[in-house]
């Protein structure tokens, strides 16, 4: 028994370390993003290598308030009024001189001030271009609070202490934001809102794109080229709606894949690259990019997230997908949706200043039910008409058998393919589940493995069933799949590896080529000096 004695200690040891590792794996792989060590602050920077090569600084730390950070509470934080948000294509003089003086007083606070335009806008820039780095990880992995499942909540809290704090400054606690309503392309919300092109008002900003100044329709997606007559690009609005929203019916296809404590966007393995949703990747970044001035070496202030939310404009940009957020969850004409339930997810914590300039611990839980929140949205019957848009379908048999007979080759999942250079446009032949399709399942295309350094803004574009699709190919058809418009951004944050994903069942029934065993992808990128690889091409089933 004695000679066992050092050997039992030996294991307790290596049981102890056995443990150890284990809560380490678990504290990396399964816990939720944590709010950073504010006194941590580095200088974002934003870089183009487009044409000069630049760096740009911006110091987005923000100011750290006296008295000590609170934990949000419905009782603490009771509505006392609702907040009615319609759209501000609508909005009447009176609403715009007031959203005019609360941005000025805003304005005039000092920047040390929480509640100042500058912090306020220096929350999205520390929250998206590195910032911060994440608490109790080591390695300096920046919070990131786009590409993933942390995007629609954590924008929904801005907004809510943003409206806050609007309202407070001018004493009107039931004052709202508007929202740009850009889906709408039926009563003149696809536009940039009049009230935001008065020169010389707060809620103006000259870096603006002159190319999509009112009354030019700003398209959804890139390759809308500006000179398009307003039916075509309508058109391929309502589609790039239709496919990133209507067809996106499970919470990952919507609003994006996981982003839990250590995840890192610009160094993750295929496995875990973070995937935004078709709301984030598809129109709320076409928006961002057709907004910014492309006379700006980045696309500034709303093409590129570190200056974004300089322009007032994005507040009500950020409120329209705020909105569709709720569409989403109630309106589809195939019943309720549902957001994720992962831990992870809900316990997911941000902060952001209050009304009185205190910084406020939130959950992402806690905004899952805006009305809960006080928010409501006046409906947009417009919803309707991309709600129930019909693309119809340019082709109706298989490309399969020419693309084979022209030496298109077959690409499967990762690691199998290597890495692979889209160039300006690519097709592969792409394998379907061979088993039915379980019902309560969808039919996902997932690009897996999407690599490029975001030195300029470009777009991936997905099509089925139509090899040769370029640059210039139509987006409002069946064959058209979705787009991640990959806005330019940071040092830390420039390398980007994502995973991109489209609901396919749909576009293939319209095309007719539902009983196909293989299918055709073609990815299209924007920009020919832009490298942009992928590692694998899959099409499987996956739940609802
Ligand atoms: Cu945080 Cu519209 O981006």
């Amino acid at each position: 028994m004695e000679v066992d004695h050092p050997t039992s200690k030996m294991r307790c040891l290596s049981f102890l370390s056995f443990f150890v590792a284990i809560t380490v794996l678990a504290r990396v792989q399964a816990a939720p993003l944590q709010i950073p060590d504010l006194t941590q602050c580095e200088i974002a920077s934003a870089s183009a290598a487009a044409g000069t090569p630049l760096t740009l600084y911006f110091n987005c730390c923000l100011p750290i308030p006296s008295t000590p950070m609170v934990d949000f509470s419905f009782d603490k934080y009771q509505t006392v009024q609702e907040h009615i948000r319609r759209p501000a294509h609508t909005a009447s003089e009176e609403y715009i001189a007031k959203i005019n003086k609360a941005y000025k007083l805003m304005k005039a606070l000092p920047d040390t001030d929480g509640r100042s335009f500058k912090a306020q806008a220096n929350l999205h820039c520390s929250f998206c271009n590195g910032g911060y780095p994440q608490k109790g990880i080591s390695g300096n992995i920046p919070v990131q609070v786009h590409f993933s499942w942390l995007f629609l909540p954590w924008h929904r809290w801005y907004l809510y202490f943003h409206e806050r704090i609007l309202g407070s400054l001018i004493g009107d606690p039931s004052f709202s934001l508007v929202y740009w309503n850009w889906d709408d392309q039926v009563s003149g919300g696809n536009k940039i809102p009049e009230m935001f092109t008065r020169v010389n008002t707060s809620i103006y900003d000259e870096k603006r794109n002159p190319n999509v100044q009112p009354p030019v329709v700003v398209p959804l997606a890139a390759t809308t080229a500006y000179n398009q007559s307003e039916s075509i690009v309508t058109n391929k609005n309502l589609n790039n709606m239709y496919q990133s929203i209507v067809t996106a019916s499970t919470a990952t296809l919507f609003m994006g894949g996981a982003f839990r404590a250590g995840t890192d966007l610009s160094n993750s393995t295929v496995i875990n690259a973070p995937l935004g949703g078709g709301i984030e990747n598809g129109v709320h970044n076409g928006i961002h990019y057709y907004t910014g001035d492309p006379r700006q070496e980045l696309l500034q202030n709303m093409g590129n997230f570190a200056t974004a939310s300089r322009d007032p404009i994005f507040y009500a940009h950020h409120s329209n997908v705020d909105r569709l957020w709720n569409v989403w969850r109630f309106d589809m004409p195939d019943g309720e949706r549902f957001d994720h339930t992962d831990p992870d997810f809900l316990n997911a914590e941000f902060v952001f200043y209050d009304e009185n300039g205190q910084l406020v611990r939130v959950l992402a839980k806690d905004a899952l039910d805006s009305q809960k929140l006080g928010i409501y949205y006046k409906k947009a019957t417009s919803d309707d008409l991309w709600i129930n848009y019909d693309p119809p379908a340019k082709t109706n048999v298989s490309a399969v058998p020419a693309a084979i007979a022209s030496g298109v080759p077959y690409v499967g999942e990762s690691p199998l393919n290597g890495t692979i250079n889209i160039g300006t446009n690519f097709s592969a032949i792409v394998k379907r589940p061979i088993e039915e399709k379980p019902s309560k399942s969808l039919e996902v295309l997932t690009i897996e493995g999407v690599q490029t350094v975001r030195d300029e803004f470009v777009a991936l574009i997905a099509f089925v069933n139509l090899p040769g699709a370029g640059s210039t190919t139509t987006t409002d058809s069946a064959e058209y799949l979705g787009t991640f418009n990959i806005i330019p951004a940071t040092g830390k944050n420039r390398n980007l590896v994502a995973t991109v994903k489209y609901e396919i069942g749909d576009n293939l029934k319209r095309i007719g080529i539902q009983k196909q065993e293989e299918v055709v992808i073609s990815l299209v990128v924007t920009k020919s000096n832009t490298t942009v690889t992928i590692e694998g091409l899959k099409i499987d089933y996956e739940d609802q």
